[in-house]
């Protein structure tokens, strides 16, 4: 496609007028790729957690933000112009990539997923199969990029990465809450890096926990779920733990304490409350970390990720997109509905995607 500014396409976005403000429909301006960058046609997107926040929330996890703001993380699409140092991609490829508008670093609506031309770190863009609909493929990229940060990067577990035929590791890794998207993603990683893989779930979503490859799935609603995870894991090395969902990190830092590893935990939940209960483990010799789903983007893990392992995984089956889509609507004026409904919780083993 030329960059000449009259053949640019028209663009349109979810806009953030400003914090706390509601979001309304409206022409946005066609961002061309820098050198190392992406321009996607976005054909779905996703809803996490983080993107249905309370306009009070930003404040406190975002405060950078710049408004008028464009959010979102999650997109698939066609790509549509290539940076001029881009050699990987083409227009039209089918991709998923992780939008990073919200990330300190970036702070552009131009990165924003929720319109529909996307702006995109080439590396952290993965070439996505025939076979997978843009809708089921818009489930993965936050949480992936969550798992892979937490279980990768050095500052976290530094577990082995990877790849499509990875030596086997005599060592379990733990991932409690392994039926959210983040845990969905961990237990695929792990599994694809070489380790037995010991979960936690409720019976609900134990099954589908499995099938992705967890070797043991213990209830995290059950009151001796310690006592059962620390019989189970025995005498092996326990690599590290992800710790994801409210309430998980004591029961991970028990856990730690009483097996034989390295005694570190990642945790998704960043919060006060948790840092505190990550000081007192370390008295006990558990070293936990707390996990920003975008700093794989400035290491080694993002492009181990998304453009050295990814691409072949799903293409070959060995790594699934899950969890499954919930498509709520069609279009940018679907998205508020879709937010509200991420806000209102209740979900299981589903995200609520937006077909574009
Ligand atoms: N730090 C970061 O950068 C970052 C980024 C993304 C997400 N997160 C956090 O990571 C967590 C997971 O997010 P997600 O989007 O992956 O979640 P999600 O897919 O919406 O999680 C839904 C699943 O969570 C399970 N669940 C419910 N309550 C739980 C609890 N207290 N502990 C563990 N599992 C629970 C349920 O399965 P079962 O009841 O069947 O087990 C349900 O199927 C959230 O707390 C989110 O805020 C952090």
């Amino acid at each position: 496609m030329s960059t000449n500014e009259h053949d640019r396409p028209h663009n349109s976005a979810l806009w953030m007028p400003k914090r706390r403000a509601r979001f309304e429909v409206g022409p946005a301006s066609y961002t061309a790729p820098g050198p190392h960058e992406i321009v996607v046609r976005a054909r779905a997107v996703a809803v996490n957690l983080v993107d249905a926040m309370a306009g009070p929330a930003y404040r406190v996890v975002v405060p950078w933000l710049r408004y008028p703001a464009i959010i979102g993380s999650d997109v698939a699409g066609n790509v549509v112009e290539v940076g001029s140092s881009v050699t990987g991609f083409a227009p039209g490829d089918r991709v998923l990539g992780h939008a990073m508008a919200l990330e300190k670093s970036q702070n552009r609506a131009a990165e924003g997923a929720y319109q529909q031309y996307v702006v995109l770190m080439e590396h952290m863009v993965s070439a996505i199969p025939e076979s997978l609909p843009f809708e089921q493929a818009s489930v993965v990229p936050l949480t992936l990029s969550t798992a892979a940060t937490g279980m990768f990067q050095q500052d976290h577990l530094g577990l082995h990465l990877p790849t499509a035929a990875p030596d086997r590791q005599d060592a379990v890794v733990l991932v409690w809450g392994a039926a959210t998207g983040v845990g969905m993603n961990a237990t695929q990683l792990a599994k694809n890096a070489g380790y037995d893989v010991v979960a936690t779930a409720s019976p609900r979503t134990a099954e589908e926990v499995r099938s992705l490859g967890a070797d043991a799935v213990i209830d995290r609603t059950a009151t001796d779920a310690v006592e059962q995870l620390v019989r189970l894991i025995g005498d092996r090395t326990l690599a590290g733990t992800m710790a994801i969902g409210r309430g998980s990190l004591p029961p991970c830092i028990a856990v730690a304490e009483r097996t034989t590893g390295t005694r570190r935990v990642a945790s998704s939940q960043p919060d006060p409350a948790s840092r505190i209960r990550g000081r007192l483990a370390a008295r006990r010799g558990v070293h936990v970390s707390y996990i920003w789903g975008g700093t794989l983007k400035d290491n080694e893990v993002g492009p181990a990720v998304y453009r050295d392992f990814l691409p072949g995984a799903l293409a070959s089956g060995v790594f699934r997109a899950e969890p499954k889509a919930r498509i709520v609507g069609d279009g940018l004026a679907a998205l508020p509905d879709a937010l509200a409904q991420v806000r209102s919780g209740g979900l299981s083993a589903e995200k609520i995607v937006v077909a574009l």
